[in-house]
Parts: structure tokens; C-alpha cells; sequence
């Protein structure tokens, strides 16, 4: 009799320019990470993205949409392309896939890993550890507006942002839920003293839903405050809740803290299981360095990493975050022509890693405690 396995079931979608060779990546450490803990995946790829845009004319469609329905989850690399005009692919796939799986938040751990160069000068892996919650439906991504007499010097641009009490609450309560499990602060990041009317209904929903968490300490930054506290006292910050656009903003600069774009891992989470959550490294496509072997994989496997934990992998989940983050710790560079290996090199080198179970162990690992965090929730 065939021994009992536990099995997942993924999605998969390389994407674009560099999503591919990062997806690649990250997958040979999925197998090393199957070996090691006993576990399988039933992996169907997903051909989502701007060559076959341009070859059939089809975004996400019903058909893929059911598809991915059926999975346990996401697996996503990047998406987007020169050969594109803007716009098309990055609301007809990524945010309309966040959208159809009603991933209602997006889950954005800014952490320095010890031995990991980062660029900021002084900064420790003890005074960076935090998570951005970037509501992840809403704001500005909406895509309403409207454009008048365009093409002429008369245009005009009409670029409106929603904000409902049901996804600010939804985004809001995850993110005071994940800080009373971690250092018990939460920060509303926004702009509260411009943005008045989106500001009020924020803050509303901070006060009323902070009510439930008593023993969360309540801070409030505005967005552009936050571009300069975050690189220079990234400690103040445990768990930070925002709106979908300055989250998209104030992570980058998280994942320069980090070490660069490469490493940024991210989980687009569906919080009451109805549908998968997609899991995909911060960064874009690069097209620019496609095909060249320079993108780091890191972010793609943390993502993965935080994929499992979700699965309720957490052995693996953790292994997989100390390899990834071992072989960071020894890289000349993070990121192109100078990394002292390829894409598919690094790939291989945090497989091995994982294989021989050489990493050192990371501590309070959100990516292996996502599954309980996420209980939490349902419960
Ligand atoms: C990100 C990306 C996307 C976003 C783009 C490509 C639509 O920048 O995931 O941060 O704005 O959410
Ligand atoms: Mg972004």
C-alpha cells in the first residue's frame, strides 16, 4: 500500500522577464524541501503573462480563474512588460487575480537576516524585524477614474480611491490579530492631515477595532514620515497597517532595508479560506536583466517559504527561510552581475543547504507561524 503523504496542491505562474528563472529557483528548493520533510506537491503552471497576452489576447480568464479556485495555493513570479503599455497586464492579471481570490490583504515582512548586507549604514538584524499588512483591494487600485478630452492640452484625469469600512476593518484586525502574537504595537501608516476623508475612516477603524486588542499599543505615522523613520529607526515598528497604495510604496523601501528588491518576500492571503492565497517576491519582471541569470531568487524562495507556512509546512517553511538566508549571508553582492553565482546557481545552493540541514536555525519565524496566525483568524 502506497505510504500516506500529505499533498498540496499549486498553482504555478512564472510570469514575465525575470519570473520564470526566479519561479525555477525556487521550485528546486520546493523538491529539496519535499525530500526532506515527506510532503508533495501536485503543481499545474499557469501560462498568465505578456507573451501569451499578446498571442491570444487573454488576461485572466473564467477558465484559469476556476482553475486556481481549486488550489491550495499560488505560486506567482512577476509580471509585466515593455511590449505591454501599462496598465494592461498589471490589472488584467495581478490585480485581478488578488481581486477573484479575494486576497484581502497583502503580508509584507521587512526583515534584515544576520550577515546579510544591507544598505543602510548601522543597521542591525535586531532592530529590523517587522511586518507591513497593506490592505490589498482597494485605495487607489481600484481602477475608477475617467479621462476627458484626451489628447489634448485640455485632459483631464479623474483618478479615484475607495475605501470601505468592510476591507479597512478586514486589513485592520489581521494586522492588530498578528501584532498581539508578535511585540504588540501596531502603526497605522496614511496620510491622514491630506487625505482627510480616506484619513477618518482609517483612523475610526483603528480606535474601533483596537478596542478588541486592549494589550496592542496603538501609533499612527503618516506616510511620508514613515520614507524617513524606516530606514533610520526601522525598531520602532512592529506590525504596520496601510492602505494599498502607500503600501505598495513603503515596502520597496522595506526591501531596501532588507538588502535590496531580490530579497523581498510577500503573501497575498485570502483570510477566510474560501479561495487560495498567491505568494510572489516583491519585485517586477526586470526585463531589462531577463534571460541574464542576475535576479535574485531569494525573494522568490522566502516567498515560497511563507507558502508553506501557510500550508501548515512550518518545519519546512523554517528550513527553507535559513537556507535562503544563509546563502544571502555569504553572497559578494545581492544582486546582479556581481552575486558570484547565477538564478539557477543560488537555486541549486539553498537546495543543498536545505538538503544537508547546514543553516542555523532562524528565530521567531513568521513565515513557519503563518498557519497559526491564520487559524487564528477562522476561528
Ligand atoms: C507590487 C507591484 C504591483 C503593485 C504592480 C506590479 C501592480 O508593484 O506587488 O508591489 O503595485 O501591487
Ligand atoms: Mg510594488
Amino acid at each position: 500500500m502506497e505510504a500516506l503523504v500529505r499533498r498540496h496542491s499549486l498553482a504555478v505562474l512564472p510570469g514575465d522577464g525575470v519570473g520564470p528563472e526566479v519561479i525555477d529557483a525556487a521550485l528546486a528548493v520546493l523538491d529539496a524541501a519535499q525530500e526532506r520533510f515527506g510532503f508533495a506537491t501536485d503543481r499545474v503552471e499557469v501560462p498568465l503573462g505578456a507573451d501569451h497576452y499578446l498571442a491570444t489576447g487573454q488576461l485572466l480568464t473564467d477558465d484559469v480563474t476556476a482553475t486556481l479556485r481549486e488550489q491550495d495555493a499560488i505560486l506567482f513570479g512577476a509580471i509585466g512588460s515593455p511590449k505591454v503599455a501599462p496598465g494592461i497586464l498589471e490589472h488584467g492579471i495581478i490585480l485581478a487575480l488578488r481581486g477573484a481570490m479575494k486576497q484581502a490583504i497583502n503580508l509584507r515582512p521587512v526583515r534584515l537576516y544576520p550577515g546579510v548586507p544591507t544598505p543602510i549604514a548601522g543597521l542591525t538584524p535586531e532592530r529590523c524585524d517587522l511586518v507591513i499588512v497593506r490592505e490589498n483591494t482597494e485605495g487607489s487600485y481600484v481602477a475608477r477614474g475617467s479621462t476627458v478630452h484626451a489628447g489634448t492640452p485640455a485632459q483631464v484625469a479623474v483618478q479615484e480611491s475607495i475605501n470601505t469600512w468592510y476591507a479597512v476593518e478586514r486589513a485592520v484586525d489581521f494586522a492588530y490579530r498578528l501584532a498581539s502574537a508578535r511585540r504588540k504595537k501596531l502603526t497605522l501608516c496614511h496620510k491622514t492631515n491630506v487625505l482627510v476623508e480616506a484619513g477618518k475612516l482609517w483612523l475610526a477603524v483603528m480606535e474601533q477595532v483596537g478596542e478588541r486588542y486592549p494589550d496592542v499599543e496603538q501609533d499612527y505615522v503618516h506616510v511620508d514620515a514613515m520614507c524617513m523613520h524606516l530606514p533610520v529607526s526601522p525598531e520602532r515598528f512592529d506590525v504596520v497597517v496601510t492602505d494599498n497604495l502607500f503600501g505598495d510604496i513603503v515596502t520597496d523601501l522595506g526591501a531596501v532595508l532588507q538588502g535590496g528588491l531580490g530579497v523581498a518576500a510577500s503573501g497575498n492571503l485570502n483570510l477566510v479560506g474560501t479561495h487560495p492565497s498567491m505568494f510572489e517576491p516583491i519585485h517586477g519582471s526586470a526585463p531589462d536583466i531577463a534571460g541574464k541569470g542576475w535576479a535574485n531568487p531569494a525573494g522568490a524562495c522566502l516567498s515560497m517559504a511563507m507558502m508553506l507556512g501557510h500550508l501548515g509546512e512550518g518545519q519546512a517553511a523554517a528550513a527553507v527561510e535559513a537556507a535562503t538566508t544563509a546563502v544571502l549571508a555569504e553572497l559578494p553582492a545581492l544582486a546582479g552581475a556581481d552575486m558570484g553565482a547565477n538564478t539557477s546557481e543560488l537555486g541549486q545552493r539553498i537546495a543543498s543547504r536545505l538538503r544537508d540541514d547546514s543553516a542555523p536555525p532562524v528565530k521567531d519565524s513568521l513565515m513557519s507561524d503563518l498557519a497559526t496566525v491564520m487559524t487564528g483568524l477562522r476561528s
